[in-house]
């Protein structure tokens, strides 16, 4: 039995779809299992089971008789405490193998406050007993999802970005990786840092999304102030606002263009292009 959390999200729901798809026993946690996407966990063969990371109590039959776990959430000040719960249980269930999503530039003390979470979660995964793996990918393809809207209204997207090139990621690779990471011997141990199959630039991004939907589309660099200001306005924690904006200057660097062979060593088949990511998205692109 696997047991995958964050299971309503992108990298948990697609890395339990893939292991249901090739027979794996799979063990969503949910925290609602009211929710449409816990009915579409259970319609596809996942036994859905409601838990929630932040309180360790009800994750103890959760873990019950499970092998492997995947532990993933999101951001926000108790992502330590919540991922550490899920190691901790996982431990005292006598689980064997956890696969975490972490971060590229996962560091401890970083600045950039995401980046020290994952590290300190790392820490605990690496002192756990457990076998562990830790996943880095880069920058989502799926976070261009956002500017649909903005996109849709006024042809344009806004970032600070400048004008570096970035190896998006697609998030099914991401969790293509975890799948056999789960199952698979050999990656015990391993820091993986995961990249897509070419680094591109925003505006290159643009031109793809326009090519792709039919549509102009363009990119509109910001100063990393005014993204900020724009995604505290938007309702961001100014935390979470500071590190976006610190990603983007560390993904500036060599950090963020880098390709990495990991998807396609890992799953024998190459990462999706953003190309092929803007053509099966096109439609939400269009006016
Ligand atoms: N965005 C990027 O470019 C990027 C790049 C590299 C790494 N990452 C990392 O990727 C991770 C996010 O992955 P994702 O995009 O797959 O996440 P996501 O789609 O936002 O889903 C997050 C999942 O966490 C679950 N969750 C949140 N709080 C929970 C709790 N207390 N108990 C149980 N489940 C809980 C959510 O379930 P509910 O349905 O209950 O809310 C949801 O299933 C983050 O750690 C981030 O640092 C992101």
């Amino acid at each position: 039995m696997i047991l995958v959390t964050g299971a309503t999200g992108q990298i948990g729901g697609e890395t339990a779809r893939l292991l249901q798809a090739e027979g794996r026993a799979v063990r969503a946690l949910v925290r609602d299992t009211a929710s449409a996407a816990a009915a579409a966990l259970a319609a596809a063969g996942s036994e859905v089971v409601q838990g929630d990371q932040a309180r360790p109590e009800t994750l103890v039959a959760a873990l019950a008789g499970v092998e492997a776990v995947l532990v993933v959430s999101v951001n926000d000040d108790r992502q330590v405490e919540r991922e550490g719960n899920v190691i901790a249980a996982a431990a005292a269930a006598g689980a064997r193998r956890v696969v975490k999503i972490s971060a590229l530039g996962t560091a401890a003390g970083s600045p950039i406050s995401i980046l020290g979470m994952h590290s300190a979660i790392e820490e605990r995964l690496a002192a756990s007993g457990l076998e562990w793996t830790s996943l880095r990918p880069g920058s989502f393809m799926q976070n261009f999802l956002r500017y649909a809207d903005s996109v849709k209204a006024a042809g344009v997207f806004y970032g600070c970005q400048g004008d570096a090139p970035v190896a998006l990621i697609d998030t099914r690779d991401v969790a293509a990786v975890a799948a056999r990471c789960l199952v698979d011997g050999g990656h015990a141990g391993q820091v993986y840092e995961l990249s897509g199959p070419e680094a591109l630039t925003y505006a290159e991004a643009a031109a793809t999304l326009a090519t792709a939907s039919g549509r102009p589309v363009a990119y509109v660099d910001v100063p990393p102030a005014a993204a900020r200001q724009g995604m505290v306005d938007a309702g961001l924690p100014p935390w979470l606002a500071d590190d976006l904006v610190g990603l983007a200057a560390l993904f500036e660097g060599p950090l963020g263009r880098q390709t990495t062979p990991v998807v396609a060593d890992v799953t024998g088949r190459p990462g999706r292009t953003f190309a092929a990511f803007a053509r099966e998205h096109a439609s939400l692109f269009r006016a």
